[in-house]
């Protein structure tokens, strides 16, 4: 998690970048990749965090419907990019931190 390194790529104040997450994938599917999003998300907003952006690959669709599971909203799509020898898409995704948690309030 990143708040500030560039204002260039990372114009807004408050919007923090989530770079990857990644679950066992004996794990999936239990609930540990919410509990650890919901922490990273209290601890980041403890910090002046008040959005957090991420990206994920077009291709990717069961992390496009954890993401929005825990209330991401696309922004904009992006692409496509060379990456892995492969064409991709990004789909950019964004929560704003009101006060509610991630916690019960999306299910
Ligand atoms: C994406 C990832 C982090 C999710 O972690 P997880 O522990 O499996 O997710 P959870 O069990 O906490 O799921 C939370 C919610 O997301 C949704 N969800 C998660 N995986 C899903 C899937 N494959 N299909 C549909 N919905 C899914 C569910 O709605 C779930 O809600 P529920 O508890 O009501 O069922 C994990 O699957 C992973 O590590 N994937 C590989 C790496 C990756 O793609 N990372 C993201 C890159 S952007």
């Amino acid at each position: 998690m990143q708040s500030r390194p560039s204002s260039a790529i990372y114009p807004r104040d408050g919007t923090w970048y989530l770079g990857f997450m990644i679950v066992d994938a004996a794990q999936r599917g239990r609930g540990v990749g919410r509990s650890i999003y919901s922490t990273v998300e209290s601890w980041a907003a403890a910090r002046g965090a008040t959005e957090i952006r991420l990206a994920v690959l077009e291709a990717n669709e069961a992390a496009e419907r954890f993401w929005r599971s825990l209330g991401f909203i696309e922004y904009r799509r992006v692409g496509p990019d060379t990456f892995k020898m492969r064409s991709h898409r990004r789909i950019e995704l964004s929560r704003r931190l009101s006060g509610a948690t991630v916690e019960g309030s999306n299910k």
